[in-house]
């Protein structure tokens, strides 16, 4: 019998399989596309990283995708929406819980920290409308002017309260959304987001094809040869191909938990198999044609490549943040572009950070009998919280570590750990079978190959590779440095400080699951009741109205 909570709650299904594909590209476009990606790309030699980066969208996304989207219908046959309870589900294991705890620590730290990065979009899209940056027209100028806002206690361009002002808009309309539910909630964002984002960045991209270049009358061209001329200069780079492997986990958003949840929600007569490519490919667009057309050629034109490439390695956000800035200052209508420009970000980053809330909510939910909206603005306080912290201690760098450990390197050990369970204790064709129910195509069976050995082997050795070159010294601080670069006087503490709230929220999150399975009398051995899915599937006026 499927335990009170179980039957009591979660019924929630997608409207249609449009929409479930526009939510599910909604959660993986984000500002990692047209942020991340640009600047990740130009630090690591443009045309040299563009190789890593697909070998690993090859071997690492695309088979993630569909490990992750069958892990989480199998969960869903369940009702289980939550990772603890997916990893229950594949692995008859006490431990098996305990290792999903990784996949709500992951999304509540990705969380309160994306917001506040979503926030700093929202704000420049009014600064642009206001015109409020105007006439800062050099980089040393318009990176003062994002510093300023960024630490808060600056207070030199604007008062305290507007960072936390957009900040508190930012987070609210997530948590808005969310409580709305999965299928008029977050579907519906996703039909109204999506089409307008794509819109905006056509436009800009388009714009930026027509630059006639700053005093360095560089083509914007130059920028996409940049890109796109392969270059096997720096292959032999470790570090190129840790950068490209992250970019992949980050942009695709694996190694998260909220692919797993959306695909909870499937039935197993939906397709995963073709959905799950088509996601996949929609973000690679939206990445590479769209988010590699606008922040990197826009940046060569003014100040060449090897400008842009100086731009992009000062700051993750620079390009974004600084460099776009000047370039829209010199166009007509330029605070329309700027604004265009910032609000796609918005549109791109709130798809994704309602993505990030649901795994928690869903736990709350299943396992507690909670109501959505009394979590959902529960995760909102807590993840408000949390995010001051990235507000005040910027300086310090609490926010890149929590960006490194959660959105990094937490993605790399998730991935891990689940592609050994959906593949090795779940077997090889119990998952292929599983992946292949009621889907449209069928997958090349050299996939099954690659995704029993060659990503596990993949993963295991850039897990080695990263844990030895990067995450043991930033760990020990060598060199006075942590994630997010040199730590300044007296900064150390707030490093310490922002690992151990992780740890504490793994230690908080694993006695909630403990008490969980204790309060529903699970059998780790016996496992989960199936349930019938008469509410799972896209099929509309299936979903049930709540
Ligand atoms: N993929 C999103 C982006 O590119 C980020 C994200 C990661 C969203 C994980 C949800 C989960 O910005």
């Amino acid at each position: 019998m499927p335990s009170d909570a179980q039957t009591r709650q979660s019924n929630e299904a997608w409207g249609s399989r449009i929409g479930l594909i526009l939510a599910m590209a909604g959660n993986a476009v984000g500002l990692g596309n047209f942020l991340r990606f640009p600047g990740q790309a130009a630090a690591n030699g443009g045309g040299s990283f563009m190789i890593p980066y697909f070998i690993a969208f090859l071997l690492l996304g695309i088979p993630l995708m569909w490990i992750e989207w069958g892990i989480g219908r199998n969960g869903g046959r369940f009702r289980k929406g939550h990772i603890p309870g997916m990893f229950g589900a594949i692995w008859k294991h006490p431990a098996a819980k305990y290792l999903g705890v990784i996949g709500l620590v992951i999304p509540l730290v990705v969380l309160s920290y994306y917001t506040v990065l979503m926030s700093w979009t929202l704000a420049f899209t009014w600064f642009s409308i206001t015109g409020d940056y105007w006439g800062l027209t050099t980089q040393e100028q318009m990176s003062g002017y994002l510093t300023s806002y960024q630490v808060i206690g600056d207070g030199s361009v604007h008062a305290p309260w507007v960072p936390i002002f957009f900040f508190v808009l930012s987070l609210g309309s997530t948590i808005w959304v969310l409580s709305r539910g999965i299928s008029a909630g977050i579907e519906k964002l996703a039909r109204i987001g999506m089409p307008i984002l794509f819109v905006f960045a056509l436009v800009l991209a388009v714009r930026v094809m027509f630059l006639g270049g700053g005093e360095n009358g560089v083509s914007p061209v130059q920028g996409l040869q940049f890109i796109y001329q392969p270059d096997f200069s720096r292959m032999d780079e470790p570090t190129v191909w840790l950068a490209a492997a992250g970019q992949i986990f980050f942009t695709l958003s694996v190694g998260m938990g909220t692919l797993q949840t959306y695909a909870s929600y499937l039935s197993k007569k939906d397709d995963i198999a073709l959905s799950g490519v088509a996601t996949a490919a929609t973000n690679e667009t939206a990445e590479v044609v769209l988010g590699g057309s606008i922040a990197i050629p826009a940046a060569v034109a003014f100040f060449g490549v090897a400008g842009a490439m100086q731009v992009a390695q000062s700051g993750s956000f620079n390009l974004g943040f600084v460099s776009m800035p000047i370039v829209f200052q010199s166009m007509p209508f330029g605070q329309v572009f700027g604004a265009m420009w910032f609000g796609l970000l918005f549109f791109a980053g709130i798809t994704s950070s309602v993505a990030m809330a649901t795994p928690i909510v869903a736990f709350y939910r299943e396992e507690f009998g909670y109501r959505r909206e009394t979590v959902s603005w529960i995760v909102g306080l807590v993840a408000f919280c949390f995010g001051l912290l990235s507000i005040f201690w910027f300086e310090y760098g609490f926010i890149w570590e929590w960006d490194y450990w959660a959105g990094t390197f937490g993605l790399a050990v998730m991935a891990f750990v689940e592609v050994v369970l959906f593949m090795w204790v779940f077997k090889p064709e119990t998952a292929w079978e599983s992946i292949h129910q009621g889907a449209d195509i069928r997958i090349p069976r050299i996939y099954k190959f690659i995704m029993t050995y060659v990503t596990p082997a993949y993963l295991g050795v850039i897990l080695l590779w990263w844990g030895a070159t990067e995450a043991l010294p930033f760990l020990r601080l060598e060199g006075g440095r942590g994630a997010g670069g040199a730590i300044p006087e007296g900064g150390e503490v707030y490093v310490h400080v922002s690992r151990l709230l992780i740890l504490a929220i793994g230690v908080f999150f694993a006695i909630m699951v403990r008490i969980a399975w204790k309060r529903n009398r699970y059998d780790d051995r016996a496992g989960f009741v199936e349930v019938e899915d008469t509410f799972l599937g896209t099929i509309p006026g299936r979903e049930v109205a709540r």
